[in-house]
């Protein structure tokens, strides 16, 4: 019998992992160069994460075994592997990693990059697939009243009645992609305001689900994986998402070329144990956890977290903690010191 999963402790743990990425990832900031910033971020996650008191698996990471030399799909990780004398000492989690969401933003230095994951029990995390997913996600307001597959201005007026708004004074975020083209001009039509991303649908999808924000749904298609995460982080903030792969040619548009044949991509699904490549996955579909721990920092300024800001002795990081055993959502405003005992630490 392995150590049962206690959440409260590893979340400030799974903490320290997402400040390591974030700090490494920043420092590259407005470089130019996404793959070096995802790079740095990698290899700062998996150095950390290897100390937590843990038997981790990873089951969202950088892609297969193949094509990455660290944090892929299947990879054990966290200090209870290396321990072969006691390894029951140490609770099974599965992991979900990005390690730098929105590699472009953070290479040109654009709002809302940060490093995050979610963690839970053994199976709590769906193992998705790396191909998109058609989302929409919405707060806790909202839940209940949207529906994927029904025309946009309808879920835009259910939306707006549960806020007590009109349709007009609604924001939704949409990442800017030709294959959105339609849903923009649905959007638009329906009346509400549209906030175009460049990257990033994962902290957008989690400002949805805060009030305060001013961003009341996201809607479009974006990254599986990401979806996952944002699923695990909705589930503690009692927001929805909706979801289904996405990988039909003709609704990706140009982006098509990114994603292998219908035949192929049914294979895989299968090998991964998703028989159904049409079903409506719900938060708890994507999400299915009793323990979940979702952890990320920002690592550019964004609508929920600051970025990490340097100084002369340190550094500081803004992250967001949550579980959905405990009734706590945390942000955490951290200082790095490393300056010597004259270092003045300012509010
Ligand atoms: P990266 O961090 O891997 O660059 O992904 C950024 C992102 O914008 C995600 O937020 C989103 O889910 C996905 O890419 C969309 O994919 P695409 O850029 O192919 O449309």
């Amino acid at each position: 019998m392995s150590q049962e999963l206690k959440t409260g402790h590893l979340s400030l743990d799974f903490l320290r992992v997402c400040e390591a990425a974030a700090i490494a990832s920043a420092r590259t900031m407005g470089q130019g160069d996404r793959k070096y910033s995802d790079h740095v971020a990698v290899e700062s996650m998996r150095e950390v994460m290897d100390t937590v008191p843990m038997r981790g698996r990873i089951v969202i990471g950088e892609g297969e075994r193949d094509e990455a030399p660290m944090l892929y799909i299947g990879e054990e990780v966290g200090a209870g592997v290396r321990d072969t004398e006691d390894p029951e000492d140490y609770p099974e989690v599965d992991i979900a990693v990005d390690p730098l969401e929105g590699t472009n933003l953070c290479a040109l230095g654009a709002n809302n990059a940060i490093s995050v994951l979610a963690a839970s029990e053994r199976g709590g995390l769906l193992n998705a697939p790396d191909i998109y997913m058609d989302k929409i996600v919405v707060g806790p307001s909202s839940r209940g009243v949207v529906d994927i597959d029904a025309p946009v201005k309808d879920n835009l007026k259910n939306i707006a009645r549960r806020l007590g708004r009109e349709v007009e004074d609604l924001t939704v975020i949409v990442l800017e992609r030709p294959r959105h083209k339609k849903l923009i001009q649905d959007v638009r039509e329906a009346g509400a305001r549209i906030r175009l991303i460049g990257d990033g649908d994962l902290s957008a999808g989690i400002s949805a689900a805060v009030a305060g924000t001013n961003i009341h749904a996201l809607i479009g298609i974006g990254g599986a994986p990401e979806g996952v995460i944002t699923a695990a982080a909705l589930k503690c903030l009692n927001g929805e998402i909706q979801a289904r792969l996405c990988f039909d040619h003709e609704k990706l548009g140009v982006d098509q070329g990114k994603v292998p044949p219908r035949d192929e991509v049914i294979g895989r699904l299968r090998e991964m144990g998703i028989n159904d490549p049409d079903k409506i996955y719900d938060t708890n579909d994507l999400a299915p956890g009793k323990k979940i721990i979702f952890a990320a920092t920002g690592v550019t300024d964004g609508a929920l977290l600051k970025g990490v800001r340097f100084f002369g002795a340190g550094k500081r990081t803004h992250s967001l903690i949550m579980t959905t055993e405990s009734r706590h959502i945390r942000f955490v405003d951290t200082v790095h010191v490393e300056g010597g005992p004259d270092t003045v630490i300012r509010f």
